[in-house]
């Protein structure tokens, strides 16, 4: 018998569905690209009743309409009674909550564990990294802010699963001279090779993500444990070759050096100092510390996360069969591929082109 079929038996759902009603599973950051590929794969599923939770600033936003199940407005500073019983009946809490606000999960954490969730996934879904060590200086922020979540949750005995992921194939194409990728990238004319190119780093697709997140929430296994999901494992150089095989075209490579990266994360690290609150250059700053952790230190790899103690997504589920970075370029070359976060991506991706 398939592992996945036993889970689904052990979870069978004992403590979410004596009563035989659909669990709720109900997802923070469903307008969002992770937080709406979730949604729709639990909607696909079937097996859940699936329900939106939007900040009321955001509840009359034509994307919130569009999403097509029941929402719950409030506003994550809202105070902790009344988070409880936003979260009243919630079975499954998700959060795709991207990653400037990410600490406003904290009170959000507190209020799952009073009105009985019985499991949060927090938003994780980023690449593997150690948290950064005393001694050495920092890594990825955004892991360490990341983390600062997890230790709340684990210091009020919340149950959880940290879904960390691949690096998106929608982030690591390589632009070709005829241009004709341009459409699907979000980060334009990407002809960076970065430190010699030869780092492995596992990468996925989007929309696997999203399926995997449905069968780790019926997953027993997973509970109170990190689960790494990624489709291919590739070096910067493999990804090149393969775009240049597939479209038939030469890259003209332009090389990124280590001491490129440390100046760059040098110069956010001063302003990040002396303006804490300034969300968009922590934002920026995310780009070069994910250059550091997965092309300087090479931490992006499955034999790291086995390392640092997540479970593998293709292990748990050997029938599943993740994309391949092969099929996501010819979707590419296709004409088939979408653009990730839409009109923004012009805004947002062209601050990430010099790195
Ligand atoms: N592995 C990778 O390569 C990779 C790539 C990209 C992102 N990620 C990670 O994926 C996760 C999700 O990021 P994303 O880029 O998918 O997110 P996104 O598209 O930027 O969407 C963010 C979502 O969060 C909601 N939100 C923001 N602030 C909120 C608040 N104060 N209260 C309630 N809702 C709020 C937004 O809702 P509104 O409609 O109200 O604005 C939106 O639905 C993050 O952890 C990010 O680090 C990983």
């Amino acid at each position: 018998m398939p592992r996945e079929s036993a889970a689904y038996k052990v979870c069978a759902c004992a403590s979410l569905t004596q009563d035989m009603a659909k669990p709720t599973v109900l997802v923070l950051g469903a307008t969002g690209e992770t937080g709406k590929a979730i949604l729709d794969a639990f909607l696909v599923d079937g097996g859940f009743d699936v329900e939106a939770l939007v900040r009321p600033s955001s509840a009359k936003k034509p994307q919130v309409q569009a999403l097509g199940v029941p929402i719950r407005a409030a506003s994550l500073d809202a105070p902790i009674p009344t988070l409880v019983e936003v979260l009243s009946g919630v079975d499954i809490l998700i959060s795709a909550i991207d990653g400037m606000h990410t600490l406003q999960q904290i009170p959000l954490a507190t209020a799952a564990k009073t009105a009985g969730v019985k499991r949060f996934i927090p938003s994780a879904f980023i690449t593997v990294a150690p948290v950064s060590s005393p001694v050495d200086g920092t890594i990825m922020r955004m892991r360490d802010i990341k983390e600062q979540v997890y230790t709340h949750i684990r210091s009020i005995y919340l149950p959880y699963t940290v879904i960390d992921v691949g690096y998106w194939y929608q982030l690591y194409i390589p632009a070709i001279p005829s241009g004709r990728a341009e459409y699907a990238a979000m980060i334009r004319n990407r002809t960076q090779i970065h430190v010699g190119g030869a780092a492995r780093n596992a990468l996925v697709d989007l929309r696997d993500i999203a399926s995997t997140v449905v069968r780790i929430v019926k997953d027993d296994r997973t509970i109170n444990k990190s689960v790494h999901v990624y489709g291919d494992v590739l070096s910067e150089n493999e990804t090149f070759a393969m775009m240049e095989e597939l479209s038939g075209e030469k890259i003209d490579r332009r090389h990124i050096s280590a001491e490129h990266i440390a100046t760059t994360r040098a110069k956010f690290a001063a302003a990040i100092a002396s303006n804490p609150d300034d969300l968009h250059t922590q934002q920026m700053s995310y780009g070069p510390d994910y250059h550091f952790s997965m092309h300087v230190r090479s931490d992006n790899t499955p034999e790291n996360a086995a390392y640092l103690g997540y479970l593998d997504a293709g292990t748990l589920y050997p029938e599943w069969k993740p994309i391949t970075f092969r099929d996501y370029l010819r979707e590419v070359l296709d004409g088939k591929a979408t653009k990730p976060y839409g009109e923004w991506a012009l805004t947002i991706g062209k601050n990430l082109d010099e790195y």
